[in-house]
């Protein structure tokens, strides 16, 4: 599309764009190093890149890979035609992130301080011996609900207009996501009602509840709890609240890598639990953005790997069943949101087994007297079993949440 624009101002400024033998039209850079001269690829009067714009000024032509000489004056780059480009740019880019910047994930990150302390990143020597690289752990599961999920639903409530917030919130959620919600929701004395599956982990429904939302249950899984919470949206004025697919959702997820990134300035690859990929979307992103170099890796199930299959395929696929102890990330497909983020910003998604989450909440309570759910420990998981770093790699890996039941820890404890 960028490519389409630029031929249409260029073939606009210079209407005689086909360049006659003897005569070229120099290609100038757009970018950081605009007015240099390049040598590019010289095919009969045309010049191949997508990265060059069409200026008008004469030079001379030599055969095929013969330099090209300036025999004018250096290049005249249209200043507004420049910013043109730029802002057509940055539009395009934030159409496909939702809106979502670097910046708007720093402003989550401030007004979340104002409810939540940051989280510590903590240095596991134990862990950093076994994985054979520098493991620093991003410990959410000291937040008020025991998982991050609170981040992206206190950003969404607090970034409703207040008369829409008064009017309260509708989720569909199997757990912590519906913490979240009504964890906000009570912050903002307003009404919160979670639609839960049958099938939820009863911890998490419990705590919905203690927090004060109204629980209803429906259906056997998620997307039947969901398409209920949807007909009552239509018939109320609460707003929906997505657990992954929304931008404010993940914006404020995405403060998990503003806070580690102040931590941890020079770390080099940040391992992020899969679910929907609000989480890793939100990461991924600032981290992205603003450290490119940041490797960016994410830890899905095997029996849920909605998001490593999409990305394979180049377009969202739904799986006809998922099969995980990890509640957390047993999620069908990724959003599209989530989907196109990834697609951008991930760099590899690796798959866990049960059984290696099962061994991870294991050597984090011996090893670090810290607790995880299974989709807690999925990204310790990855950098254990699956993740091959340098040595002197500094690995972050999120421990997202740590609602277990009593059974899934005894299951953990034996494991070996
Ligand atoms: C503990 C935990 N970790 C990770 C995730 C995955 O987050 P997301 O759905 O944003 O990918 C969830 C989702 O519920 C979760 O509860």
């Amino acid at each position: 599309m960028l490519g389409d624009r630029r031929n249409k101002v260029a073939a606009g400024l210079n209407p005689a764009a086909q360049a006659t033998s003897g005569r070229l039209w120099l290609f100038a850079l757009v970018g950081d190093v605009q007015g240099q001269l390049f040598q590019p690829w010289v095919d009969g009067d045309h010049l191949r890149s997508a990265n060059f714009l069409v200026t008008g000024f004469d030079v001379c032509a030599f055969p095929r890979f013969d330099p090209v000489e300036v025999v004018s004056h250096p290049p005249i780059i249209d200043r507004a035609l420049r910013e043109v480009e730029a802002a057509g740019r940055a539009q395009s880019e934030q159409d496909q992130t939702a809106g979502i910047t670097p910046s708007s994930i720093e402003a989550a990150a401030r007004d979340l301080a104002q409810y939540l302390p940051p989280t510590p990143l903590q240095y596991s020597r134990a862990f950093t011996d076994k994985a054979r690289c520098y493991v620093h752990i991003k410990i959410e599961s000291i937040q008020p609900i025991r998982a991050f999920k609170v981040r992206g639903a206190l950003t969404k409530v607090m970034r409703l207009h207040p008369e829409e917030r008064s009017a309260g919130v509708i989720t569909a959620s199997a757990g912590n996501h519906g913490q979240g919600v009504a964890y906000a929701a009570a912050a903002f004395k307003i009404p919160a009602t979670v639609f839960v599956p049958e099938t939820a982990n009863q911890l998490k429904v419990e705590a919905i509840r203690r927090l004060g939302a109204e629980v209803v249950p429906a259906g056997r899984n998620y997307n039947d709890a969901y398409l209920e919470a949807m007909r009552h949206v239509e018939r109320g004025g609460a707003t929906f609240v997505h657990a992954f697919d929304d931008p404010d959702v993940i914006a404020g997820q995405g403060s998990v890598a503003v806070e580690l990134l102040r931590d941890l300035e020079d770390v080099d690859t940040v391992l992020v639990p899969i679910g929907g990929g609000g989480l890793i979307g939100g990461i991924a992103l600032y981290l992205k953005e603003t450290r490119p170099s940041v490797k960016v890796i994410g830890a899905e199930p095997v029996g849920a790997d909605g998001m490593r299959r999409s990305l394979a395929a180049g377009r969202i696929v739904t799986l006809d069943r998922v099969d995980t102890i990890a509640d957390g990330l047993a999620a069908s497909a990724p959003g599209k949101l989530t989907f196109e983020l990834a697609k951008r910003y991930v760099d590899e998604v690796v798959l866990v087994e049960d059984t290696e989450m099962l061994r991870a909440i294991r050597l984090l309570f011996e090893w670090e007297h810290l607790l995880a759910e299974p989709a807690g420990a999925a990204a310790l998981a990855a950098v254990l079993y699956h993740y091959s770093p340098s040595p002197n790699e500094k690995v972050v890996v999120v421990l997202s949440g740590a609602n277990i039941t009593d059974e899934v820890m005894i299951r953990a404890l034996k494991s070996r």
